[in-house]
């Protein structure tokens, strides 16, 4: 196996963001492109091989097929149906499974035994058939989860607190989608409870804004789809965040989709809690002392996802 080896399969907007985004920030030393359409898979391996000599890094760049897989250490799943203008992820379930089937298919034939990124929504759903089909071990298969909503989150709050949105502590946990919540117990300004801050009179933030910005976040995809008829950049860049932590073997706590096997009293289901990624893909889940109302709803997101991988036959 390749260590710093990267297959992306799909090469429409999603999966060409992270390309990019890849590309730029020198994430990784061989990157292969595979997508039904060959020729747009070419074209985009030439158009990003342009661009090397302003990278950060040199790197291999070329459109493949599923026999270069093999050797590969991650392989990122970015083909399906997008959400369409009033659309939930939720509605692609039945076509994006079929999708995910015969990816899975042509990748257990290809003999690959590394890591698979999954990002197709919806995506925990995507992630367990992904899992389901692939015969690898759990902890080898990893969603995007709601790393992109705890990016939009700790944004949001960074905007409104006037502070870096890097020393913003937050996650989005539960369905990449409209069950997804914040879990306010654990977010942090610096080392302040959010929470504590927004208690104080004076604050930049009040308490009773935060479920508009719980609200915000997770509606704000549809914004975007509204506005631009989809979503790229956001999810390609953390796409390259997970990645990053993979290869570099970080050990960071991010919110990919990950397996409960009895954690947080569930099992035999994928959903986003901040969890550690190193370089065997989801080292462990971490176990957060949510509130009551935090519980119920990662309660409720759980449900919803069961009751959908329930209506698959895999
Ligand atoms: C979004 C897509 C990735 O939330 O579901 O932008």
């Amino acid at each position: 196996m390749k260590k710093n080896k990267v297959v992306i399969v799909g090469t429409g907007m999603v999966g060409m963001s992270y390309a990019y985004s890849m590309l730029n920030q020198g994430t990784c030393e061989e990157l292969v492109l595979i997508d039904i359409n060959k020729d747009r898979a070419h074209g985009e391996a030439i158009d990003l091989n342009h661009g090397l000599s302003f990278a950060p890094r040199k790197m291999k760049i070329y459109a493949g097929d599923y026999s270069d897989c093999k050797d590969a250490y991650i392989i990122c799943i970015t083909a399906g149906a997008v959400q369409l203008e009033g659309e939930k992820r939720l509605d692609l379930l039945h076509k994006n499974t079929k999708i995910m089937k015969s990816i899975i298919d042509e990748i257990k034939k290809s003999g690959f035994n590394g890591i698979i990124l999954i990002a197709t929504n919806p995506v925990d759903i995507m992630t367990y058939v992904a899992w389901k089909l692939s015969g690898l071990e759990k902890s080898k298969v990893i969603g995007s989860g709601t790393t992109l909503d705890s990016a939009r989150l700790r944004y949001t709050l960074s905007e409104k607190l006037d502070v870096n949105p890097k020393d913003i502590n937050a996650y989005v946990m539960g369905e990449h989608g409209d069950s997804q919540f914040v879990a306010w117990s654990y977010a942090l300004c610096g080392v302040q409870p959010i929470y504590q801050i927004a208690s104080r009179k004076e604050s930049k933030i009040k308490f009773d804004e935060l479920s508009s910005i719980e609200d915000e976040v997770k509606n704000i995809a549809y914004k975007i789809i509204e506005c631009k008829n989809s979503t790229y950049y956001g999810i390609g860049m953390a796409l390259t965040r997970i990645t990053k932590a993979i290869l570099e073997n970080e050990n960071s706590i991010l919110t990919v989709s990950s397996y409960l096997d009895g954690q947080y009293g569930h099992e035999d289901v994928y959903i986003a809690v901040p969890s550690i990624v190193n370089k065997d893909g989801v080292r462990e889940v971490t176990h957060l002392a949510l509130d009551t109302t935090e519980k119920a709803k990662l309660d409720k997101s759980i449900d919803i996802m069961k009751e959908n991988i329930n209506k698959l036959d895999l």
